[in-house]
């Protein structure tokens, strides 16, 4: 897995144990497994938006189900990050309509400004550029997810303003 070339401090911080066993309560005592998706997505935010093998055996071990059943489920989804990312990922949806719709024009204007290519950080941990498979906002094409929101009718003045907005700290990333 890419994420063993990283190392990533992991604490379960209260803050975090609440929001796990507040997961939790929501599924029968022994079907801790069915939390498997929203603790990873807890455990990423808490752990600067990526999850490191460390981790992931950590939460195979408070979900008491065994490490591959976790390394199978971040490995598969593009929405769980197994190295360090940006504190803003763009991440640009490339499939059809978003395709016919120039977001791979889109991608590569945000790349060019921020000075990185897709897969990549920029230097200062600000930024990282991701293609991701349809997102399920086709009629808002080209679009791009950016922590738990969706940025729709791209075009290069958008992107612009949403960059500047990142840098002055104006983007909220999670709703909740
Ligand atoms: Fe982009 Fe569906 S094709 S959201």
């Amino acid at each position: 897995m890419e994420t063993k070339k990283y190392k990533q401090n992991i604490t379960i911080t209260p803050e975090l144990q609440q929001r796990i066993d507040e997961l939790l309560s929501h599924y029968p005592a022994d079907k801790k497994k069915s939390a498997l998706l929203p603790v990873l997505h807890a455990v990423q935010d808490a752990h600067d938006n990526w999850i490191s093998v460390e981790l992931m055996d950590k939460v195979a071990e408070i979900l008491e189900i065994s490490s591959i059943e976790v390394y199978e489920v971040v490995t598969f989804y593009t929405m769980y990050n197994q190295k360090p990312m940006g504190k803003y990922t763009f991440e640009f949806c490339l499939t059809s309509c978003c395709g016919i719709r120039g977001a791979d024009d889109m991608m590569e204007y945000a790349c060019e400004k921020l000075g990185i290519k897709p897969g990549e950080t920029t230097p200062d941990g600000l930024f990282s550029v991701v293609g991701v498979q349809c997102l399920g906002a086709c009629g808002y094409a080209p679009m791009m997810q950016l922590g738990d929101f969706y940025k729709e009718h791209l075009t290069a003045e958008k992107i612009d303003q949403i960059i500047d907005d990142c840098k002055a700290g104006k983007v909220i990333l999670h709703d909740k």
